[in-house]
């Protein structure tokens, strides 16, 4: 039998050692992974991205155009693109699987289960009019419902580029001004299935921003009326008003105005599997639960849900008019046109 002398017992102890700290840092970084889930990206912090991904700091000194940036610069704010937009849309217009895609067209749900992403899409990447939702690069637009003028609309006109510890980057006061509405950190109120695949994967950025991988509970209504400040009145409040529909308020806080029951059997007039299939019914249109101390609490079905303005508008577009989830202005009006109105109404 041969004898372990001391050294080779201690490389023995050694080697013990070190496979335990190499388990034990495995497991370590694995854990710092998943608890990475609930961090957002673009988080400048935690240096979760290179400031060269979007800025070059010498553009033209070297005499020759830097590789990976765009001709014609140097550009402002040191970006490598020309415009924020254009910057922002290099990668999340599709050609980079693992960036979520916000340009029409949009394929990358496809299979999810889910019709789009939370946000929906952009019909253009600027400097056209979109009839279905927000327009990009337009100078000197007027706001429906608001008091703002002469706006031009940018990503960062709703997204800080460097993080915010808001949900989905999203800045606190996109009006510039102060109004009464986020108040409080967003992300408080917004709920995510930490996807199991991130950080960035093709396959993350599916699970992480398709639609049903969040869930709401407050704010959302108050943060777009920040903008469109003229309905702020009409989120959260107890009475009805003849002239907005309300949102942040119970689907059966109003009597016999809504039929809260159909709304949470969930099947019959209104609902359906696909949208625009030719068969009237559309899926369960978003909502938020104002108990929600969690993920799944937030998706649980009620009477007591509120209707929100993301139950009928997608915040940057969609396929219909006005960034509406369903068909309901189109024309000629197709089988689902007030599917929408009927998963709560029932009229
Ligand atoms: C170099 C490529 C790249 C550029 C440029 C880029 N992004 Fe991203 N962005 C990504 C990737 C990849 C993800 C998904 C990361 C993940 O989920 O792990 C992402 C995620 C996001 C998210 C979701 C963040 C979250 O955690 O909820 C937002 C919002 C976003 N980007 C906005 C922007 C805006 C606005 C710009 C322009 C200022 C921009 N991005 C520029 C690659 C990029
Ligand atoms: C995802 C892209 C992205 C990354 C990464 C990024 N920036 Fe920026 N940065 C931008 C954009 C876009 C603007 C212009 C925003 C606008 O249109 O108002 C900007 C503007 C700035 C400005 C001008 C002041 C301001 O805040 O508007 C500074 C300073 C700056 N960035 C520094 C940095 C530094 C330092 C890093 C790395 C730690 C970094 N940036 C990483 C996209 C980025
Ligand atoms: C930064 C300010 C700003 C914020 C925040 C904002 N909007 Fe807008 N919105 C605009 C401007 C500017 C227009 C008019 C030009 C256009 O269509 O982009 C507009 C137009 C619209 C339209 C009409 C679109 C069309 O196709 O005619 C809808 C619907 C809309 N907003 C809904 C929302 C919803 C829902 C939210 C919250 C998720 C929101 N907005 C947040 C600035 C904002
Ligand atoms: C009018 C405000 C507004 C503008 C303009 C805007 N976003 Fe968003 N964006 C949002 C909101 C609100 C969400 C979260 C929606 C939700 O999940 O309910 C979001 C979500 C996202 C996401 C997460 C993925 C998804 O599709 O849900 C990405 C990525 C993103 N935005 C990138 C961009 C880029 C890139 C631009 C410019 C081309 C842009 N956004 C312009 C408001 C805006
Ligand atoms: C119950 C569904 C529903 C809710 C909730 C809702 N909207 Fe709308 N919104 C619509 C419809 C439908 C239209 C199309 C015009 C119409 O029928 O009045 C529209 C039109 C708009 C327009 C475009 C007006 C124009 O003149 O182009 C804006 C802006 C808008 N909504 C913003 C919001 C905001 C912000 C919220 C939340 C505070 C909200 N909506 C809540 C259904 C809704
Ligand atoms: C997610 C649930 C929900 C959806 C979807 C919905 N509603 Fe409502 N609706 C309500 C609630 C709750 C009320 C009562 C509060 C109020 O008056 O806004 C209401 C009230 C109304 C009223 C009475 C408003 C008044 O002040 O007299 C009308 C009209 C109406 N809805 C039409 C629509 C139409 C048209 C659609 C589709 C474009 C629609 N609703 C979609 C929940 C919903």
């Amino acid at each position: 039998m041969a004898r372990v002398n001391r050294a080779e017992r201690d490389i023995v102890i050694e080697c013990r050692a070190l496979f335990f700290i190499a388990i034990v840092s495995i497991s370590l970084s694995l854990w710092i992974v998943n608890s990475a889930d609930a961090d957002y990206y673009h988080d400048l912090e935690k240096n979760r991205q290179p400031c060269n991904d979007c800025h070059t700091l010498h553009y033209s000194e070297s005499g020759t155009q830097p590789p990976g940036v765009e001709p014609g610069g140097p550009f402002q704010q040191l970006l490598i693109r020309a415009t924020t937009t254009k910057l922002c849309l290099f990668c999340h217009d599709g050609s980079d699987p693992k960036a979520p895609d916000v340009l029409a067209p949009v394929t990358m749900y496809n299979g999810s289960g889910d019709e789009h992403s939370g946000a929906g899409f952009f019909e253009n990447s600027g400097g056209a009019v979109s009839l279905s939702g927000h327009d990009l690069g337009i100078a000197a637009q007027s706001v429906p419902f608001s008091s703002m003028t002469n706006v031009t609309v940018s990503c960062a006109s709703c997204h800080d580029p460097h993080g915010t510890p808001n949900y989905r980057n999203i800045l606190t006061v996109p009006k510039g001004v102060s109004g009464d509405g986020t108040g409080v950190i967003m992300a408080a109120d917004v709920f995510r299935n930490s996807p199991p695949t991130d950080p960035p994967s093709a396959q993350g950025s599916i699970n992480a921003y398709k639609e049903s991988n969040i869930g709401y509970k407050a704010k959302t209504s108050r943060w777009c009326t920040e903008c469109h400040d003229n309905l702020r009145n009409h989120v959260g409040s107890a009475t009805r008003t003849e002239n907005h529909h309300l949102t942040d308020v119970p689907i059966n806080g109003f009597g016999a105005m809504t039929d809260p029951a159909h709304w949470a059997g969930g099947t019959g007039t209104g609902f359906g599997a696909v949208t625009n299939d030719g068969v009237e019914g559309v899926p369960r249109l978003r909502f938020q639960s104002a108990g929600a101390t969690d993920f799944p609490s937030s998706k649980v079905v009620a009477a007591v849900n509120h209707v929100t303005c993301s139950s009928c508008h997608l915040a940057h577009g969609g396929k219909f008019k006005k960034g509406l989830v369903w068909p309901y202005l189109e024309i000629p009006a197709g089988a689902d046109a007030n599917s929408g109105c009927q998963q709560c109404h029932n009229q």
